[in-house]
């Protein structure tokens, strides 16, 4: 039997809305899981871009073995019926691009993880595959958008549970995706985070998100605009990031620009808008970038209001 999975991609955080907002866009990647019939074959995991030559350096970023995170996530599901997972391949056909922070290896997770249920008869509900890929992933903000679609927010509580509440993002705000064509991976650009911050910027935080939210439910540009700062993450990786100040700096005061943010971990970027010229926006991200040498590409995209499905079994 063989089943297939299509999974959008997704973009974390939204500013202040660190390790628990994320929406889902677009742009997909395709996972197949085929129960193969020669015994002792194992796992086989085979990776395929459609947008890039996926070079040593991003097949080393997804492992194709037992380190592997999609690998982790099928074993965890099959382990929590009492099976091991054997004699499958899996192959990846990826659309997203890689380690861009826009969800690429939390679509992948989930991917294997609808494809390996359905093989295995369904026995675990979406919560239960939440909480799996949560598990793997770190964090749900980039697998709960995969799985469900559209806008959500989404909280690990203490005991493991997820929390998951789907919002109405405006219509009428425009995400355009900035993607570099240098990578950075979730690691390291964690890595560079502290591990405690001020009182003052947690509160910070915290204010942030309450009015995000607040603007999203009442479709409130100017508290939106007001909303879309944060103290936990950005500053501490825009080193990391060469172009992200003054991309940022670029659309600060601009009537129509709702807020530029960092896309998860980084390095691409979403500038969110509102009846603004969407070439503008090309343009100067672009411009910006070219001085530095960096290529990119720059699509103003409609959220993904469908998560991931299903397409073939
Ligand atoms: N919330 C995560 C981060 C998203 O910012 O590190 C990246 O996977």
């Amino acid at each position: 039997m063989k089943v297939t999975v299509k999974v959008p991609a997704t973009s974390a955080n939204l500013g202040p809305g660190f390790d628990c907002l994320g929406l889902a866009l677009p742009m997909y990647n395709t996972i197949t899981i085929e129960e193969t019939v020669l015994p002792g074959t194992g796992i086989e995991i085979n990776l395929m871009s459609e947008r890039e030559i996926i070079d040593e350096m991003m097949f080393d970023n997804i492992p194709k073995d037992e380190n592997s995170i999609v690998y982790k996530a099928v074993a965890m599901l099959y382990n929590s019926i009492g099976q091991e997972p054997s004699e499958l391949k899996i192959n990846i056909q990826t659309q997203i691009p890689i380690t861009r922070g826009l969800g690429s290896s939390a679509s992948v997770v989930v991917g294997a993880l609808l494809a390996a249920n359905k093989l295995l008869g369904s026995p675990a509900d979406t919560t239960a595959l939440l909480s799996i890929a949560t598990e793997v992933e770190g964090h749900p903000d980039n697998v709960a958008p995969a799985i469900l679609g559209g806008f959500v927010m989404a909280s690990q509580e203490d005991d493991g549970s997820i929390i998951t509440e789907n919002l109405n993002w405006p219509d009428e705000w425009d995400i355009t995706v900035c993607i570099p064509e240098f990578e950075l991976s979730t690691n390291i650009a964690r890595s560079v985070l502290p591990e405690a911050v001020p009182m003052a910027d947690a509160v910070y935080n915290a204010k942030h998100l309450g009015m995000l939210i607040h603007a999203v439910n009442t479709k409130d540009e100017k508290l939106m605009k007001s909303a879309l700062h944060d103290k936990l993450h950005q500053p501490y990786r825009e080193k990391l990031i060469p172009g992200m100040k003054e991309i940022m700096e670029a659309f600060k005061h601009e009537d129509g620009i709702i807020g530029t943010v960092l896309s998860g971990a980084g390095p691409s970027m979403l500038v969110i808008s509102k009846n603004y010229d969407l070439d503008k926006i090309k343009s100067t991200v672009k411009d910006i970038w070219e001085s530095l040498s960096i290529k990119s590409e720059v699509r103003t995209l409609k959220i993904e209001t469908k998560g991931a499905e299903i397409i073939e079994e």
